[in-house]
């Protein structure tokens, strides 16, 4: 039996709900081919969301989606932006290759079986080719494509580019994204900082895309997803929003932890399932805990404790901490995305590890 709530995979086209007004905006910005930067805290649903959005515009656009979260090298983004063109002909494996040969000045593409799924897909062969070799012929490539049918480029986790040492490569991917036509850029990740300072003033990519922070479901939205499948108010709906802090993953997971038991829902319930999530994470969070210096621990409990006023007196004296090592140990711990600050606000971005800090340390 498989639940209608996922929370640790991508939900389907069944499982997916509300974001209406997203599919909207997303739509009228591919329309126009312009571009958008989707952010937001932890497991709102930003690749969810992108995701069916492209599952949605696959008859009239090219869609290309590309997850770099595991790049380490200019090379390595180059190979993901090739691999995701030749995986998206979808047609005959003969013509496609025929298609992409005729595409490419330099790539070589050969067909490759998927050993766990057993599907066909091609790959692009790249081993002598240069970065700038690669690049050129992926933004000819397209270019070409998008003389004919409009394309949508996807890159998840894009803040990654910033991580890489010996190249800018913001800078190098302005000229091209600056010189489209009839080509939609759809830039989305979680490190906040890391992310919107590739978008800021004065940097290569500023003003090549419009913000957008995803922000939660609406509880609507969710109530009249989850009655489908519970006997639940929306008082009960509202109670979970508010533990849950909005957090998509956090609140379908409680939604599927009362789903699987038989018992009748209340707030107490509710809490039992919320002390399972944390308990079952403990191991885990201690790992992550001890991999902290003694200040940084200070720092993360502080947070959890107080948003506000963190640097006030009261606070230091409770902790015994000098405030310039406060501070220091705060920025550490931003850098290391364990903390985030909005409205003046600090905060724990993964709303189980934030609810883990305030009860169990
Ligand atoms: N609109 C939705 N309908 C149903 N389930 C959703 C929806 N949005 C998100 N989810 C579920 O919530 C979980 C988290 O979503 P997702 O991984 O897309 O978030 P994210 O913002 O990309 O997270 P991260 O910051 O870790 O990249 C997933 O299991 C997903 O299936
Ligand atoms: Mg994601």
């Amino acid at each position: 039996m498989t639940s209608p709530f996922l929370y640790d995979s991508l939900a389907s086209k069944d499982n997916f709900f509300g974001r209406l007004r997203e599919i909207e905006e997303l739509k009228k910005t591919t329309k126009y081919s312009n571009n958008l930067l989707i952010f937001s805290k932890r497991r709102m649903g930003k690749t969810t969301l992108v995701k069916h959005f492209l599952s949605l515009q696959e008859d009239k656009y090219l869609c290309l989606y590309i997850d770099i979260f595991d790049m380490t090298s200019k090379e390595g983004f180059a190979k993901a932006l090739l691999s995701a063109l030749t995986n998206s002909q979808k047609s005959d494996i003969k013509l496609a290759i025929k298609t992409l040969t005729s595409l490419f000045k330099r790539v070589r593409v050969e067909p490759s079986i998927d050993p766990v799924t057993l599907e066909y897909s091609i790959k692009p062969i790249v081993s002598t080719l240069s970065f700038e070799d690669m690049m050129d012929d992926f933004f000819d490539s397209i270019k070409k494509i998008a003389k004919k049918k409009k394309i949508i480029i996807a890159i998840d986790e894009f803040q990654q580019i910033a991580t890489l040492k010996n190249i800018k490569l913001d800078a190098y991917l302005r000229k091209y994204i600056q010189d489209r036509e009839n080509i939609s850029y759809i830039f989305l990740g979680s490190k906040r900082h890391l992310l919107t300072s590739l978008f800021s003033y004065k940097a290569p990519m500023f003003e090549l895309a419009t913000h957008f922070e995803l922000p939660p479901l609406k509880q609507e939205d969710i109530f009249s997803y989850a009655k489908k499948y519970l006997d639940i108010t929306k008082e009960q709906i509202d109670y979970i929003y508010e533990k849950s802090d909005g957090e998509t993953k956090l609140l379908l997971h409680i939604l599927h932890l009362l789903y699987i038991q038989e018992k009748s829902i209340s707030n107490e319930l509710i809490n039992t399932m919320i002390s399972e999530i944390i308990n079952s994470k403990d191991a885990t969070f201690r790992m992550l805990f001890d991999t902290l210096s003694n200040n940084q621990k200070i720092a993360l409990k502080v947070v959890g404790k107080y948003s506000k006023g963190i640097f006030s007196q009261d606070v230091l004296n409770e902790y015994n901490i000098k405030k310039q090592t406060l501070q220091s140990a705060i920025e550490v711990l931003t850098q290391k995305e364990f903390i985030d600050k909005s409205d003046q606000k600090y905060f724990i971005p993964d709303r189980t590890f934030e609810i883990w800090v305030e009860n169990k340390i």
